[in-house]
């Protein structure tokens, strides 16, 4: 009764909107400590340092405190901002009037949805996509498009072909170690679709939340980096997987003619973002040799993969997965199994995976998870993979 009568409120916008099974699955496994969980994006909270973390804490609250706890920039903090550029935006041409600090990535997402997504405009997808891009562009209602994917980046015919049936308006891509995918865009494709989205005049938005995350240290050049015209690119970037979600920290590098309105947007949303967290970032990163510990991080990351790769191979060796060369997660096929079973079975022994629907527009008749490597430690993983093992081998047989 209670939500038919909220229903009539609702702005129509609300309708598309997707919840995210991953935000209510870890309410469930925060509730419950019994819960194995191969489920969030989660970075592991023991590689950040924690004296440098206290020491930048401290200062900021000692010797900023002026500046922490006030409103700040829209854009942003400048000194991070510089920062930002100086460590990790490969691109050139850029200055630091192009970076905007927003409130994580997704609210770059949010933002440029805002600002590029019309009711019914044509925005591109890789299939399968992140889902938190589908939760921030779908208020706006375009039209998504699916493009299907290979292990090294899109199938280019397919992209040739609804580029010259359709104006696309926007192409949203996660080309590095791919959020649920893994799939990481070779060079050559990154020219390929450069090229392509120059000759129809698209705009790509390049997630990157991921592109320091490459087990071997390896830095891929941007798509944007090929393109032609740069202002028919936006790059967004986070300090989530680096350093830690809980900064809530990212930034977007936003084209000269966007920069005035991509601002005006922001302001829209939160004036600015979190002014503290931004400093005491700031001062973490002055103190952190970053390369130093990227390299930490991708190594563990690198172990971790190879932990689960080895549990899979050796209790589900029928399971279907590329090998990844970055980032947080396993893209795995259970073959002749349901997804929704699958999942309702596991839940009932405590163990939760994504599954691979949710990150899809239509449904996929066959059964993929998606599975995070970084968070379990080793035996946790193991137990882990024995209950999936139980639930597999009970529906196959
Ligand atoms: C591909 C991708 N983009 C953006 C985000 C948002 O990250 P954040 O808002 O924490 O920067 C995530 C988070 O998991 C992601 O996987």
């Amino acid at each position: 009764m209670e939500t038919n009568f909220a229903n009539q409120f609702f702005a129509e916008r609300t309708s598309g909107i997707r919840s995210s099974a991953i935000r209510e699955i870890l309410k469930i496994t925060v509730s419950d400590s019994e819960f194995l969980s191969f489920a969030g994006g989660l970075p592991n909270p023991s590689l950040l340092p924690s004296d440098l973390l206290e020491n930048a804490t401290e200062k900021t609250i000692r010797s900023m405190r002026d500046v922490a706890f006030q409103y700040g920039e829209s854009a942003g903090y400048k000194a991070l901002r510089e920062m930002i550029l100086e460590h990790f935006i490969c691109d050139e041409g850029l200055d630091v009037g192009s970076i905007c600090i927003t409130s994580g990535s997704q609210q770059g997402l949010d933002i440029l949805g805002k600002l590029l997504m019309d009711q019914k405009t044509n925005v591109l997808l890789e299939n399968p996509v992140y889902l938190g891009a589908l939760q921030a562009f779908s208020p706006y209602r375009p039209n998504f498009i699916s493009l299907p994917m290979e292990v090294d980046g899109p199938n280019l015919n397919a992209l040739g072909q609804i580029l010259s049936e359709k104006k696309v308006h926007c192409f949203y891509a996660n080309p590095s170690y791919q959020n649920p995918s893994t799939c990481t865009w070779s060079i050559a494709k990154r020219k390929e679709v450069a090229l392509l989205l120059d000759e129809h005049g698209v705009i790509l938005l390049e997630d990157e939340a991921y592109r320091h995350l490459d087990f071997m240290g390896n830095l891929y050049p941007s798509i944007a980096s090929y393109r032609r015209n740069g202002d028919l690119t936006f790059v967004l970037g986070s300090f989530s997987k680096m350093i830690s979600p809980g900064f809530r920290l990212g930034w977007v590098t936003v084209p000269k003619p966007y920069q005035k309105i991509f601002t005006a947007i922001k302001q829209g949303n939160d004036l600015n973002s979190n002014q503290f967290s931004q400093i005491v970032l700031y001062h973490l990163l002055l103190n952190l040799d970053i390369q130093k510990h990227l390299r930490l991080i991708q190594s563990y990351y690198l172990h971790q993969k190879n932990y689960l790769v080895h549990l899979l191979n050796e209790y589900l060796p029928e399971l279907i997965f590329q090998d990844p060369l970055g980032g947080l997660f396993l893209w795995v096929e259970y073959p002749n199994v349901s997804e929704k079973k699958m999942m309702e079975r596991i839940l009932e022994k405590k163990v939760v995976m994504v599954p691979g629907n949710e990150f899809r527009l239509e449904p996929s008749p066959k059964a993929f998870f998606r599975m995070n490597f970084s968070f379990l430690k080793e035996a946790e993983m193991e137990e882990g993979v024995k209950r999936i093992n139980a639930v597999y081998r009970d529906i196959i047989t």
